[in-house]
């Protein structure tokens, strides 16, 4: 039987199980492998994901890892796992509980799946995503954050929210860091190639951007007791498709930046061009004075919590 492809998916809450159903709805890939913390529990969702595959007519197989070394030969490996954003939790506390998992996870990547493109979710994401790449040693280009696609998608349905029309046809730009300071650009966003600033005016794009960065803590809140799942799992495969059909398509993504946009050694979203490789190449935009100084204090906004790893000594360097 042909090899075909392999996604090994870390995590198995709500976010890793969405990622992995969708994949197995959509036929992405041969085999998926789900590593959680409770074989039990992933096994049971391998099954019930299998078995659904087979009711959408598809031919992908899920299964749950017993142990690391399941990941073996995976082409794209996806991290979810870590502790989500609840109401009133910090963004430090956050930042190590979530920065060790991960590093735990990078090292058994490293190990047992040395080839993989690593797609990065965990939050707080950017920092996340450095993480992997100094635990891995890993090129640049084969581990990326997903952000910027969630964070546009977000973007796209505040547009819609406002005007009612166009839905599935807004293309939005999202670009820096998953956080407070991520940096929407509405000069980059267009309703079927239609500039929004031909359709909306100053104050009600300011919402929007407005909203779009307030988007993940509005469902946080909603929702009680954890984050979005369901537009975060489906950027992710979004991502993944393009991994593994080697489509050359752009995507903001979070990636190790490295004399991009005036920046080198930290991690920030800007638009890559996603091949079999990862992230082949940076595409450079030309940014407006007032666009540079928000992606200049997105970028230091995510220096300061990877400054925070290094003085409590959490890298080994
Ligand atoms: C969000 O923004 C989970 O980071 C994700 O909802």
């Amino acid at each position: 039987m042909a090899k075909g492809k392999k996604v090994t998916v870390i995590g198995t809450g709500n976010f890793g199980s969405t990622v992995a159903f969708i994949m197995a709805m959509n036929g992405t890939c041969h085999n998926v492998v789900l590593r959680g913390r409770n074989y039990d529990v992933a096994k049971g969702k391998a099954l019930d994901m299998s078995q659904a595959a087979n009711a959408a007519r598809q031919h992908t197989i899920v299964k749950a890892a017993k142990s690391a070394e399941d990941m073996a030969d995976s082409d794209v490996v996806v991290i979810t796992a870590g502790a989500p954003r609840t109401p009133g939790m910090s963004r430090d506390d956050l930042l190590t509980k979530n920065a060790q998992i991960v590093k735990n996870y990078a090292r058994e990547i490293k190990e047992h799946a040395p080839n993989a493109v690593v797609v990065v979710v965990s939050n707080p994401l950017d920092v996340m995503t450095y993480v992997v790449l100094k635990e891995t040693g890993f090129p640049r280009e084969r581990v990326l954050g997903m952000a910027g696609i969630l964070d546009a998608a977000r973007m796209a349905h505040f547009i819609y929210e406002k005007l009612e029309y166009g839905a599935g046809q807004i293309r939005a730009t999202v670009m820096g860091g998953h956080g407070d300071t991520m940096v929407p650009l509405p000069k980059f966003t267009t309703v079927a190639g239609v500039p929004i600033e031909d359709l909306l005016d100053s104050e009600e794009i300011g919402d929007i951007v407005k909203k779009t960065r307030n988007g993940g803590a509005q469902i946080v809140n909603l929702l009680g007791n954890g984050s979005a799942y369901y537009a975060p799992a489906k950027s992710t495969t979004v991502m993944v498709d393009a991994i593994l059909k080697d489509t050359n398509q752009i995507h903001s993504c979070a990636i190790m930046l490295k004399d991009d946009y005036g920046y080198s050694d930290i991690v920030s979203g800007v638009p890559v061009m996603i091949g079999a490789g990862g992230a082949e190449q940076v595409i450079m935009m030309a940014l407006k004075p007032l666009q540079q100084r928000r992606f200049k204090d997105s970028v230091a906004s995510v220096q300061e919590m990877v400054d925070k790893l290094y003085e409590l000594k959490f890298f080994d360097d």
